[in-house]
């Protein structure tokens, strides 16, 4: 399905294909996930309202897209409104969100089309009201053939209820095929999150600092590298994304094996499981 035509590096600002020049083409993340965290700081640094914060961060959301289908990146997903927000925000917030997000899908649309940007979802869409899914089935849909990045806006999403929404609809199939719990895999897990069709993101990017997951892609993240930046999301750009791809392009993944300058193991293993008895 993933097809992104010819790489338009010629498109990337100067600044931005000098750091691309460095990367490895052969070691470009798959997938990249994004905790946007910082709109409201933003906003109060500069003594505006944060609403002024997330419409910055609206822009954001916009140009890294670009950035990502530029370079041929096929996944991207963003933390764009959480359970918790839902739930914690005051009324007047959360309904600014909306009209943001909606504002933000219609606005875009030509672009995502002129960049073959698919967009999706994940998350408890259907909590959202009428307006707000009627708005994002249809971004969805004039979008659903393009074959470059798929942008993903997780929306009234958390992790823990994710894992609760797949253990419900595996036990569902379970009952359904009269099979016993014990030939569980996690492989049927994986089949029943809302990311199932999709790999598990390579690097998790959290703008503003904080050193925590809030809750984004529990599961999925197990093997995830993570990069914090202490930039605010309403001034993240596409030459930090790519700044966050050549850090991770530095670290070695082990995926809880050897690293491959381990050197000898010098201890024979046999002589010490059996000295453990
Ligand atoms: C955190 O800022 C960010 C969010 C609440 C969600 C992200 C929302 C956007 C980027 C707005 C637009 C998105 C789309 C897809 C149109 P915060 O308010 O928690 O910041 P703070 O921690 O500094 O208060």
């Amino acid at each position: 399905m993933y097809n992104p035509g010819t790489l338009r590096i010629h498109e990337l600002t100067d600044d931005e294909r000098a750091i691309y020049a460095t990367l490895k083409p052969e070691r470009l993340p798959e997938h990249v996930a994004i905790i946007m965290d910082g709109n409201g700081r933003w906003a109060g640094q500069r003594s505006l309202k944060r609403f002024l914060g997330h419409q910055q961060g609206a822009k954001s959301v916009q140009m890294v897209t670009e950035t990502a289908s530029r370079i041929g990146l096929p996944w991207l997903t963003l933390y764009a409104f959480s359970l918790e927000n839902n739930l914690r925000r005051p009324r007047a917030e959360v309904s600014f969100l909306m009209r943001l997000l909606k504002n933000y899908l219609e606005t875009n649309l030509q672009r995502m089309m002129d960049n073959n940007v698919r967009i999706r979802y994940i998350g408890r869409t259907r909590e959202l009201a009428p307006d707000v899914q009627e708005k994002m089935a249809w971004a969805a849909e004039a979008t659903a053939r393009n074959t470059g990045t798929t942008l993903t806006l997780a929306l009234n999403y958390g992790g823990r209820s994710e894992i609760v929404d797949a253990m419900r609809g595996l036990a569902a199939e379970m009952k359904q095929k009269n099979l016993s719990p014990d030939r569980i895999t996690e492989e049927d897990v994986h089949r029943h999150l809302y990311t199932a069709h999709m790999p598990d993101p390579d690097l998790l990017i959290r703008t503003s600092g904080e050193m925590r997951l809030s809750n984004y892609l529990l599961w999925q993240i197990a093997y995830t590298e993570i990069f914090v930046t202490e930039r605010y999301w309403p001034d993240f750009r596409g030459i930090h994304l790519l700044e966050a791809i050549a850090d991770f392009q530095r670290r070695e993944r082990r995926y809880g094996g050897l690293g491959e300058d381990c050197g000898e193991v010098e201890e024979d293993p046999e002589r010490i499981s059996s000295a453990a008895g």
